[in-house]
């Protein structure tokens, strides 16, 4: 029986399943980039337009990933995924502070289902010389999809919204230690170096420290933790980005053994004959 994703059961393998987020450079060629942009408008079966103007496109993502699977095993355990989650989204925004953590309304899960890793594959950036960082935090959440919103201004999302991080429960570090929120104030020296500023207030991040601060570059695919927290900026040194795309793809895994793993080959023959030339 399909429910939303039941976290409590399966906090132990969130905890196990940790790793630093990494970007492994120049993964897919400006080509195949072109090419899985050329899917995002052909061959997904799902659009819908955000509040604040962002479009999501999704669907047949097995097929997407079976294409790729060559590249991605290799990145990234693969051999016991069951199921996927995610979207290409094309946005004009900076996105605020969240984990990518399937939301509360999914009700597309079995009991033993946990959120694994989540991948992002940078396509397109407009212009091309704008400097954005996508930013991964120390911190993971397990716990529904979430915005943190502390300060006065808000993410638009469709989210959970936490404003006062006092009630965060399940916030762990990457050794799986639960930690206990404790306020101070975040970095000003990379608060400003990102000037994340423009968008959100430092508050937003109080309590919170950086791992990793990425590059927005096509063909590049970060991996990091569905749970970790991350934000991403508009731009340093006036460089802001217009507008910008990428797929991102969550795996599901299950703790209970009550669903078989994704046949990734099986898929490949399948759907590569089912959608044609598509990506020819
Ligand atoms: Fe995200």
């Amino acid at each position: 029986m399909r429910d939303k994703l039941n976290i409590d059961l399966n906090i132990d393998h969130y905890l196990k399943s940790f790793s630093k987020s990494e970007c492994h450079k120049n993964i897919f060629s400006e080509e195949e980039c072109e090419k899985l942009i050329r899917f995002m408008f052909k061959g997904t079966s799902k659009r819908r337009l955000g509040k604040s103007g962002n479009i999501f496109f999704s669907g047949n993502f097995d097929f997407i990933i079976s294409i790729f699977y060559e590249k991605l095993k290799n990145l990234i355990d693969l051999d016991d995924v069951v199921a996927l989650r995610g979207n290409y989204f094309i946005t004009p925004h900076q996105y605020g502070f969240h984990s990518d953590m399937p939301e509360e309304e999914d009700l597309g899960f079995c009991s033993g289902d946990y959120a694994y890793k989540s991948i992002l594959i940078p396509l397109f950036l407009r212009p091309v010389d704008s400097d954005c960082h996508p930013v991964t935090f120390n911190e993971r959440l397990i716990d529904y999809g979430t915005t943190l919103d502390n300060g006065p201004s808000k993410s638009e999302s469709h989210y959970n919204s936490i404003e006062d991080y006092h009630h965060l429960k399940n916030l762990y570090d990457i050794m799986g230690k639960q930690i206990d929120y404790k306020e101070y104030r975040f970095d000003d020296e990379i608060f400003n170096q990102l000037d994340l500023g423009r968008t959100s207030p430092i508050e937003r991040f109080s309590g919170f420290s950086v791992e990793n601060i990425f590059s927005w570059c096509p063909g590049d695919v970060i991996v990091f933790d569905t749970a970790q927290l991350h934000c991403s900026n508009l731009g340093i040194n006036k460089k802001r980005f217009k507008n910008k795309c990428a797929l991102r793809i969550s795996l599901i895994k299950n703790s209970l053994n009550e669903r078989d793993p994704i046949d990734w080959e099986k898929i490949k023959s399948k759907k590569a004959t089912a959608m044609g030339g598509l990506l020819a």
